[in-house]
């Protein structure tokens, strides 16, 4: 596989051609992914969850991101890394800097930060310091105790003509990409269309332009609750591998999310 980049990803948009993203927190699972050629590998927060063991993303810290960084890094084999900047490591312009800074030290290609229009002075500053980033709008998980839980997003015409401005205003700041959590699949394909970068879903349906799910989920090894936009690809024999190539090609062909893992 050949090293992606975010003009890789433009690319794809450009072309209409489908992308893959999942997460991995360790080497063993990035050189799995990165193998397979899913295009982004996330190491998301929520490995506060999956490897953690905790109720939410809030308690990780930057050195606990910077740590699995690199050991995503050390493993991957030419994939994109996009990095979680975690729960208020972003809250003043001097934060967002100092912490991005150390995640892009530690081997990560871009960051995600999750919130809506209020990010636009950080993105700008961190666009204009050659720092890509990821805004992650929905659901936003470090926002759990604000929303009320984990609930799909933007179901309100008003809320969702909201994100769509604030999708808009994120991608002229400089974001390169967008990340849709929960939201129905209308306002998913609505976003994908009025902006001009990548936008990856979580359960926004099947018209954003790449998909991402957490590792483990889409292995079938979680053992609580399974979110309806999850799918477990581990079936019929597949070795890990397989699974998660098999991922790869049903987002590339349209085959995944399928009309039962999207919101209306
Ligand atoms: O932390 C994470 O894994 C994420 C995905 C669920 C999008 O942000």
């Amino acid at each position: 596989m050949n090293t992606v980049s975010i003009r890789t990803l433009n690319d794809y948009k450009a072309k209409g051609e489908k992308f893959s993203v999942l997460t991995a927190y360790d080497a063993t699972f990035s050189q799995m992914v990165s193998n397979a050629g899913i295009e982004v590998i996330l190491v998301g927060d929520s490995l506060g969850m999956v490897c953690q063991g905790k109720e939410s993303t809030l308690p990780v810290s930057v050195a606990e991101m910077e740590y699995h960084t690199r050991c995503v890094a050390a493993g991957n084999k030419g994939s994109l890394i996009m990095a979680d900047m975690p729960f208020m490591s972003y809250s003043t312009l001097e934060q967002g800097q100092a912490n991005a800074a150390l995640l892009m030290q530690a081997g990560a290609h871009m960051v995600k930060v999750e919130g809506d229009d209020w990010l636009v002075p950080l993105v700008e500053t961190l666009a204009r310091q050659g720092v890509p980033v990821c805004a992650h709008l929905g659901l936003t998980p470090q926002s759990v105790n604000k929303l009320g839980g984990y609930r799909v997003q933007g179901r309100d015409e008003a809320k969702a003509q909201a994100m769509i401005e604030h999708s808009i205003a994120l991608a002229k700041a400089g974001a390169d990409c967008i990340l849709l959590e929960c939201v129905p699949s209308s306002l998913g394909k609505a976003i994908t269309e009025a902006v001009d970068v990548p936008v990856i879903g979580i359960g926004a349906g099947s018209d954003t332009d790449a998909q991402v799910l957490v590792v483990y989920d889409m292995l079938g090894l979680n053992a609580g609750h399974i979110p309806k936009f999850v799918k477990n690809f581990m079936v019929d024999g597949r070795t890990p591998q397989q699974a998660i190539a098999a991922y790869g090609e049903e987002v590339k062909n349209g085959v995944f999310p399928g009309p039962e893992h999207k919101f209306s």
